[in-house]
């Protein structure tokens, strides 16, 4: 299906058409998925709501490992709170990419087979309590910065899902700070560890904005289509700017030795994230990559037999109504 979409758009790129189409984005006009639309729009929307539908189921994981061992009731609630929004933020963000003609059962066979990736943040382990409290605080945080600007983008369903899954990321992020806070202002052994957390999570984070600017592949047609908003470095200068004054709150430290606040540029110098590790996690050699995979692997197996008992379900459901017509 998705195969032939992309085939059909293909033949259709005709300069008037594309003059036509790219008026209506200059014109801040929302496209729809019936709407004509060049095939590379279509295949550049297709990867990156497919990619950020992924990130929100994979980026469960981490957090998931954690609901039962929650220090309090309390914790626990709100941490499956969280998780449970990830999973409705991916089921909005499949069914904006199943409007384009892609199924989702394709698109997690492409995550599987690695032809689709996910944040490369989620490769990293939560190794203890602070962890999910750095995890809300800063990836987010993260997340918030980059989603924000996208609720404009040039796509009316992923627009419209970017503004539901918006409302809630805020509350994620503000019970990520407070578990942050807590442990701060806890015994120097939970300030110890809140630090480490804050070591460890603060230059992944910034990688979750993509590779700087004169490396990134997409930017200049995904701006040009206002698929993409901000380019990758504003919106990791922003998230910087943001993010510092928080740290000093907790008496925390940023570890980034060069980090300074530039007047003439009214935002903080502060050093690039090591970009080998990014692309070495991307290629899949981060520390979890292979169980995030597996992981995947394994709830999209048992959940097969679920799968097929819906489609037999729904098959039944309209063989009854046509022979009831
Ligand atoms: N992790 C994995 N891959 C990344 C990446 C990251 N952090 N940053 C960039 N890439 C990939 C891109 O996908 C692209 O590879 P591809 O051609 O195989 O897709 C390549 O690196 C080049 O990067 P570009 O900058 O050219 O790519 P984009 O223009 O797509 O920009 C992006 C990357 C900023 C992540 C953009 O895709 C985007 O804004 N995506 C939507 C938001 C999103 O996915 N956020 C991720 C986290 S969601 C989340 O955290 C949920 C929260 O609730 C926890």
């Amino acid at each position: 299906m998705y195969a032939q979409m992309v085939k059909s758009e293909a033949t259709n790129d005709d300069p008037e058409k594309l003059a036509a189409f790219q008026a209506r984005i200059d014109a801040n006009e929302k496209i729809e998925p019936k709407d004509w639309m060049p095939e590379g729009y279509r295949k550049t929307l297709i990867r990156q709501i497919g990619q950020h539908a992924h990130s929100e189921i994979v980026g469960q994981l981490p957090e998931g490992n954690w609901i039962t061992r929650a220090p309090t009731l309390e914790r626990k609630a709100i941490l499956l709170a969280k998780v449970q929004d990830e999973a409705g933020h991916g089921l909005y963000l499949y069914c904006a990419a199943e409007t384009l003609g892609i199924s989702r059962d394709e698109m997690t066979e492409m995550l599987l087979s690695g032809k689709m990736k996910y944040s490369s943040i989620f490769n990293y382990p939560t190794l203890n309590w602070a962890d999910i409290g750095a995890v809300g605080w800063l990836v987010d945080g993260a997340a918030i910065m980059n989603q924000v600007p996208l609720q404009r983008t040039s796509f009316g369903p992923y627009s419209r899902a970017m503004i539901r899954i918006c409302k809630e990321e805020s509350f994620h992020q503000r019970q990520g700070y407070d578990i942050m806070m807590k442990m701060a202002r806890g015994s120097p052994e939970q300030k110890e560890m809140a630090q480490d957390a804050l070591n460890r999570f603060w230059y992944p984070s910034l990688m979750m904005f993509g590779p700087s600017d004169k490396d990134s592949v997409h930017s200049a047609q995904s701006m040009a289509w206002k698929i993409k908003i901000n380019t990758n470095d504003e919106l990791r200068q922003k998230f910087v700017d943001q993010t510092v004054p928080q740290a000093e709150y907790l008496g925390l430290t940023i570890p980034d030795p060069d980090l300074k606040w530039n007047e003439e540029k009214g935002g903080y110098d502060f050093s690039e994230p090591d970009w080998s590790e990014f692309y070495d996690v991307l290629k899949g050699n981060g520390p979890c990559n292979r169980d995030r995979i597996e992981a995947r692997q394994e709830a999209w197996e048992k959940g097969r037999w679920f799968r097929d008992a819906l489609v037999a379900h729904a098959e039944k459901r309209a063989a009854r109504r046509v022979a009831a017509e």
